[in-house]
C-alpha cells in the first residue's frame, strides 16, 4: 500500500504511480492544460490503479461532451473490475463514477460527501463535489461541504489553498461575497496559479459591484492565469462584465475578439461566455456586427447531444440570435425530449429540463422572434426556479435581463419600472441599469425621478 501526498492510502503498483495520480489531481485543481498528458503518464506507470481509472473517468465526465461519455464508461468498467482489490474509499470512488455515468448527480455527490466524512483530505472527492454541487445549483450543499472539512485542514496540508478557494466561491454564491473575498485572496497569495480561487474573488467583486477593483484584480493576475487552461477565458469574460456596466462597450467587444472568442471554440465555457455577452450587448442596443455568426455555427454542431440544460440554453441563444431559428428549435425539442424521457428517472438533467430548462429555452426563442409578451409570461413564471440550472448567479442573470428587456419592449411599463427598481437595488453600480430605470420611469410619467436616475448613471460613469 502506498500513500498520496496528503497521506491517504492508495492501491497501486508503485509510489511513482501514486505520485503521478497526485500530479493529475493537482493539474485538475489548478485547471491546467496538462491533465491529459499526466493521466497518460499515470496509466503507463500503473494501468490497474483503481483511483487512476476513476480519475480518468472523472476527466471524461467533467467537460459534458457526448463523445467522451463512452470513454468514461470504459474507465468505469475497468475500475469496477479492479474494485474488489481496493480500499473502501476507492470502492466508493468507483460507485461515484458509476452514479455520474448514470446521470444521477445528487447520488454522485452524496457518495463523495460520504467519503469526506472519514477522509476530509480526499481533495479529489471534495473538489469534484464542489464542482457538481455548483453544476446543479445545490448552493447550500456547496457551502456546507466546505464547512464540514475546513476544521481538518490547515496551511500545513498540501492543497489547502484550493479548499480555501472553493470555500470563497461557496460563500459568494450563497450571498456572502464579503466573507468570500479575503478567503479567495489568501488562496491566490498561497498559489497564484489557483485560478478557481481567483475566479471566486472575481465573483465577489462582481456581486459587490466593485467595477474598478474587479478590472484590477483580473488584470493583476492575467499573466499567471493565461498559462492555465481555457478556463482563463472565463476570467476575461468576468472582466468585461465590469466594462459593460461602465458602458465601455468597445472594450467589451475588444475582449470578445481578442481574449475569449478569438475564433470558434468547442469548449462549453467558451460558448457560454460568448453567447451570454453578445446577448447582454444586444439587449443594450450595442451593434455587435457579425459576431453571432461564428457562435451560431458552433452551436449548430450541438444538435446531436443534449447533456446539460444550462449549456443548451446558451446554444439556443447563440442559434436564435444568430439567425438559426430552425436549429434553435431543434435544441428546444431536444430539451423537451430530455424532460419527457428522463425526468423522474434519477437522471438529474431530465428533471432540470422539465422544471425550468424547456421554459427558458422557449423564452429565448420568443425573444429572438420579438414575442415579448410570451417572454414576460414565461420568465415571470420560472425566474425563481432557475438555480437548479447550475452556473453562477452572474451567468443566469442574462435571463433576468431578458425578462426586463421584454417587459420594456412589450410596453409593460409598470412591470419594467418595478423590475428595474429591483435591479438597481441589487446592482447599484450598473450605469446602464440606472438609465433603463430612468426610461421606465419616464414612460410611467415620473420625469423628475427619471432625471435623478440619469444623474446617478452619469455620476457612476464620471467616477
Ligand atoms: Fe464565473
Amino acid at each position: 500500500m502506498f500513500h498520496d501526498k496528503r497521506g491517504l492510502a492508495v492501491t497501486a503498483s508503485s509510489q511513482a504511480a501514486v505520485d503521478a495520480l497526485d500530479a493529475g489531481v493537482e493539474e485538475f485543481l489548478g485547471q491546467g492544460r496538462e491533465a491529459a498528458v499526466l493521466v497518460a503518464r499515470m496509466d503507463e506507470l500503473d494501468p490497474d490503479m483503481i483511483l487512476g481509472q476513476c480519475l480518468r473517468g472523472y476527466f471524461m465526465r467533467l467537460p459534458s461532451r457526448a463523445h467522451l461519455e463512452v470513454k468514461a464508461l470504459d474507465c468505469l468498467a475497468k475500475a469496477q473490475a479492479l474494485a474488489p482489490e481496493g480500499t473502501e474509499r476507492e470502492r466508493k470512488h468507483v460507485e461515484a463514477l458509476a452514479a455520474w455515468c448514470a446521470g444521477d448527480l445528487r447520488r454522485t455527490n452524496a457518495i463523495w460527501e460520504d467519503i469526506l466524512v472519514d477522509h476530509p483530505h480526499d481533495i479529489l472527492a471534495f473538489r469534484l463535489a464542489h464542482f457538481l454541487h455548483f453544476f446543479i445549483g445545490d448552493l447550500g450543499a456547496m457551502l456546507h461541504s466546505s464547512a464540514r472539512i475546513m476544521a481538518r485542514w490547515s496551511e500545513a496540508v498540501p492543497g489547502y489553498g484550493f479548499v480555501l478557494g472553493c470555500r470563497a466561491f461557496a460563500h459568494e454564491e450563497n450571498g456572502d461575497p464579503t466573507t468570500g473575498e479575503p478567503l479567495g485572496r489568501r488562496a491566490v497569495e498561497l498559489n497564484e496559479s489557483d485560478i478557481w480561487a481567483g475566479h471566486a474573488v472575481a465573483h465577489c467583486l462582481e456581486t459587490l459591484g466593485r467595477r474598478a477593483d474587479g478590472i484590477t484584480w483580473v488584470t493583476a493576475h492575467a499573466d499567471a492565469w493565461r498559462k492555465r487552461g481555457p478556463f482563463a477565458n472565463h476570467l476575461w469574460w468576468h472582466r468585461s462584465l465590469h466594462y459593460l456596466e461602465l458602458e465601455r462597450y468597445d472594450e467589451v467587444l475588444d475582449a470578445f475578439d481578442k481574449e475569449y472568442w478569438p475564433g470558434p471554440s468547442e469548449d462549453n465555457t467558451d460558448i457560454t461566455n460568448a453567447s451570454s455577452i453578445l446577448m447582454r450587448l444586444r439587449m443594450l442596443g450595442v451593434d455587435v456586427g457579425d459576431r453571432w455568426n461564428s457562435v451560431a455555427e458552433v452551436c449548430a454542431g450541438r444538435l446531436g447531444e443534449c447533456l446539460r440544460p444550462f449549456n443548451e440554453l446558451h446554444f439556443v441563444m447563440g442559434l436564435a440570435m444568430g439567425g438559426k431559428l430552425e436549429e434553435a428549435g431543434g435544441i428546444v425539442a431536444n430539451l423537451r425530449n430530455l424532460a419527457e424521457t428522463k425526468a423522474g428517472t434519477g437522471a438529474t438533467a431530465g428533471d432540470v429540463a422539465r422544471d425550468v430548462g424547456v421554459a427558458v429555452a422557449e423564452a429565448i426563442v420568443a425573444h429572438a422572434k420579438g414575442e415579448h409578451a410570451k417572454v414576460v409570461e414565461t420568465m415571470m413564471r420560472v425566474r425563481y426556479k432557475m438555480v437548479p440550472l447550475g452556473g453562477s448567479w452572474a451567468q443566469r442573470d442574462v435571463w433576468i435581463r431578458m425578462l426586463i428587456n421584454s417587459a420594456m419592449a412589450d410596453g409593460q411599463d409598470s412591470l419594467a419600472r418595478a423590475l428595474l427598481a429591483e435591479r438597481v437595488a441589487d446592482q447599484p453600480t450598473s450605469a446602464p441599469s440606472w438609465k433603463l430605470y430612468a426610461d421606465a420611469l419616464d414612460r410611467c410619467g415620473e420625469a423628475d425621478q427619471a432625471q435623478a436616475m440619469r444623474a446617478k448613471a452619469a455620476s457612476l460613469l464620471a467616477a
